[in-house]
């Protein structure tokens, strides 16, 4: 599904310097390329603050946290259960309650009316993910929510999948309230190890994150504020970042060049989900009649494939008892899509001929 090697191959000359430099200086946590990196990303992206983390899932966490602190326990999270559990898993260490609502069948991305119809005055956050690099239209969400009486509920965006993505002139991690990234390896911007970052144009916000990042601390050693925890970017991974930064848009465009291909040769057996304008590429995934039998064609032809993602989160077993509720509105589209997604091979680095190769497999194939 991906070589991250040949993206190294690509790249090594400037990762291998920013790795050495960085091991050289003897300042390998809390440093200048931690600080560097957030203010180069915050400048991509159009934010006035970018708080590195350690991953992903720890920037939900604290965004969840940043938003939710004086709500108390038991306090409502809206989000979609089709986003592989990122969101629940950070609900789960928080104590908060995940809603889900339901998504579109054309985009797999969250539809507005079910977001809206499972708010309450529990809600503290709706968290917005850009799944696939499909962008939300979180402007028309907040116009929605606040028309519904909804204003005070935070907009957190999940971009895990969608650096450089955007609506208009607004890129996806400064349309909402709060911004969560993965730095995953394989993600469209990726480290060489983990990471993660929250943006926000929000300092106050920010600074809550900041101290919750760093065990509640006010100033050193003194604590001020209850559930802090250690979560921090380290310098190798931030220098690698600040390297690979410049590329992101040109390593986008060939991720998007793929999925035209793909596009251009699809079918009713085979249908690509629907992109929205300004949205970037990060997974090629299809909706597919016969999931199962496509999946044993490509590998006949040696062609990976995978599902992204196989289970939805209220369906999870290990989260099974645990509160949850689903928006008035039901899941049928999330039910109906989860048996029919699947993702294939699209990454920065893969030849025409792979290219061609899955292209073949798509017109060849009967269901
Ligand atoms: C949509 C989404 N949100 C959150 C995450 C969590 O990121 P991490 O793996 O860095 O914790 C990921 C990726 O893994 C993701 O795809």
């Amino acid at each position: 599904m991906n070589d991250l090697s040949r993206l190294f191959a690509a790249h090594q000359p400037a990762v291998e310097a920013a790795a050495l430099e960085t091991l050289r200086s003897g300042w390998w946590l809390n440093g200048p390329r931690m600080k560097s990196f957030a203010d180069r990303f915050a400048e991509y992206l159009g934010v006035s603050i970018c708080i590195p983390v350690a991953n992903g899932t720890d920037a939900l966490e604290l965004a969840l946290r940043a938003v939710s602190n004086q709500r108390g326990p038991g306090a409502e999270i809206v989000t979609v259960a089709n986003a592989g559990g990122y969101t629940t898993t950070a609900c789960r260490q928080v104590g908060l309650v995940p809603v889900y609502a339901d998504i579109e069948v054309c985009s797999q991305l969250l539809a507005i009316e079910s977001a809206v119809a499972g708010l309450s005055e529990h809600t503290a956050a709706v968290v917005a993910t850009h799944l696939y690099g499909n962008t939300i239209d979180v402007p028309a969400l907040r116009s929605a929510m606040d028309a519904a009486g909804y204003k005070h509920v935070a907009i957190i965006e999940d971009c895990a999948q969608s650096h450089g993505a955007s609506i208009g002139a607004t890129k996806a991690g400064a349309l909402g309230d709060l911004a969560t990234f993965s730095f995953y390896p394989t993600k469209n911007l990726g480290a060489m190890g983990d990471g993660g970052a929250v943006a926000t144009n929000d300092p106050t916000l920010a600074d809550t994150i900041r101290r919750l990042q760093q065990y509640g601390w006010r100033t050193k050693y003194e604590i001020r504020l209850a559930g802090g925890r250690n979560s921090r970017m380290d310098e190798i991974q931030a220098a690698i970042l600040e390297a690979m930064l410049p590329h992101l848009d040109a390593q986008n465009a060939e991720r998007q060049q793929i999925l035209d291909r793909y596009s251009l040769v699809a079918k009713e057996q085979v249908r690509f989900i629907a992109r929205r304008d300004g949205s970037i590429v990060h997974l090629a995934v299809a909706l597919c009649a016969d999931r199962q039998g496509f999946r044993k064609f490509l590998a006949e032809r040696n062609i990976a494939s995978d599902i992204h993602y196989p289970i939805l989160d209220p369906d999870q077993a290990g989260w099974s008892g645990l509160p949850m509720r689903e928006s008035s509105s039901g899941l049928k589209a999330s039910r109906d899509s989860v048996a029919r997604i699947l993702s294939l091979p699209c990454f920065p680095g893969m030849t025409d001929g792979e290219v061609d190769r899955v292209c073949s497999a798509i017109v060849d194939w009967k269901a």
